[in-house]
């Protein structure tokens, strides 16, 4: 195991002489079964079309992770192509992956707003939904019961912009079941697995400006009135697209995950990258600014409370969802994962990895 002084020697050396070579990684033995107690896991989002084709995309995940997530193979529109079927595979997949390799995997996720099937625009009423929801909980989370230990829930539950305080997102369950909707998937899923720790997903709280201030106060008072409910809810997940051309909140990023803790919530970090679409173009400048970013986001959750968990929404700037919505006016690729496209560790990786050992 490293020690907490060759850590920060490693990480030092990562962040000022750019990214950290595989020989020094293997030197200071956190590759390749590395990890020991004591290190918080690593893990990133899988796609399974490069799982199955690509052996320098499945290294990358042996080299580095301890859990993984499948990146789409949960997602009702993956899942669900009609309301009789379920197609299990690429999530079968990526478990078979994770289990050969000495790897956990994390379940994303089961009530969310996106990635929706068209035939779920036609449920109507209240009965039709809760049926529908209830249904797709009890087959997804039975079957990986064992093996799945831990779920999100409910995904992106908070409204973007509406209002001071921003309510729930509009989606076919909240139109359907009201606020409620929430505390069924929740019931549900406790029903179904005791034993499965739940949480509750969430993006966009930890910047100083924009949206975060709003949604971090609105997800605080959701988590409270879920709690007051005896609502089965274990831990909090903060995703952690960071927008990269604001600052940290700093403060508020530690009262927010010091609150949690208090409330006996565990604090898992889900699917960090950096939005890099507005940072300068220049990458040793762009990914110094990433790396500093993810640093400022992990220091005060760290200081507040240690995360069960630091994941990355994808592990190499080859395979990114960024560009999908944040692609750069200069036509640069886009570069928010702690690998770039050749699978060379990048400074985030360094920042990653110094706040894993701590
Ligand atoms: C994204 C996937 O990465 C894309 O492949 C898909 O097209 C859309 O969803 N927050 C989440 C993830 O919780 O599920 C999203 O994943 C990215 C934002």
């Amino acid at each position: 195991m490293l020690s907490r002084r060759q850590a920060l020697t490693v990480s030092a050396a990562g962040l000022v002489g750019g990214a950290l070579g595989r020989d020094s990684l293997a030197a200071a033995g956190i590759m390749d079964g590395g990890w020991s107690p004591g290190r918080i896991p690593f893990g990133a989002c899988v796609r399974i079309d490069p799982l199955q084709k690509e052996p320098d995309y499945r290294t990358a995940f042996k080299t580095y992770c301890q859990q993984l997530t499948p990146e789409g193979g949960l997602f009702w529109i993956y899942l669900r192509p009609t309301p009789a079927a379920f197609r299990f595979d690429f999530a079968d997949g990526v478990l078979a992956f994770a289990a050969a390799n000495g790897m956990t995997m994390r379940g994303h996720t089961l009530v969310w707003y996106g990635a929706m099937p068209e035939w779920t625009k036609g449920i109507e009423g209240a009965a039709n939904a809760e049926r529908e929801m209830t249904a797709h909980i009890e087959q997804v989370v039975s079957r990986y019961r064992d093996k799945i230990k831990t779920w999100h829930v409910v995904n992106e539950p908070i409204d973007d912009s509406k209002g001071n305080v921003p309510g729930l997102r509009p989606s076919v369950w909240l139109h359907s079941l009201g606020d409620r909707y929430i505390d069924l998937a929740f019931r549900t899923a406790h029903r179904v697995d005791p034993a499965a720790e739940l949480i509750l997903n969430e993006y966009d709280i930890e910047c100083a400006d924009g949206t975060s201030p709003k949604k971090r106060e609105a997800l605080r008072q959701l988590i409270h009135n879920l709690l007051d409910r005896g609502v089965p809810l274990h831990g909090v997940g903060l995703q952690g697209h960071i927008r990269g051309k604001y600052q940290i909140d700093r403060d508020g990023v530690f009262d927010f995950v010091a609150e949690m803790r208090s409330l006996g919530l565990s604090v898992h970090v889900t699917e960090l990258d950096v939005v890099d679409n507005d940072l300068p173009g220049p990458i040793a400048v762009r990914d110094a600014i990433v790396a500093a970013r993810a640093h400022d986001f992990l220091e005060p959750i760290f200081a507040a409370a240690r995360p069960e968990i630091i994941a990355t929404w994808g592990i190499t700037d080859r395979y990114t969802w960024v560009p999908m919505w944040y692609k750069r006016r200069d036509g640069l690729p886009n570069r928010p994962l702690p690998l770039d496209a050749d699978y060379r560790p990048k400074p985030l990786w360094s920042v990653i990895d110094y706040f894993c050992n701590k």
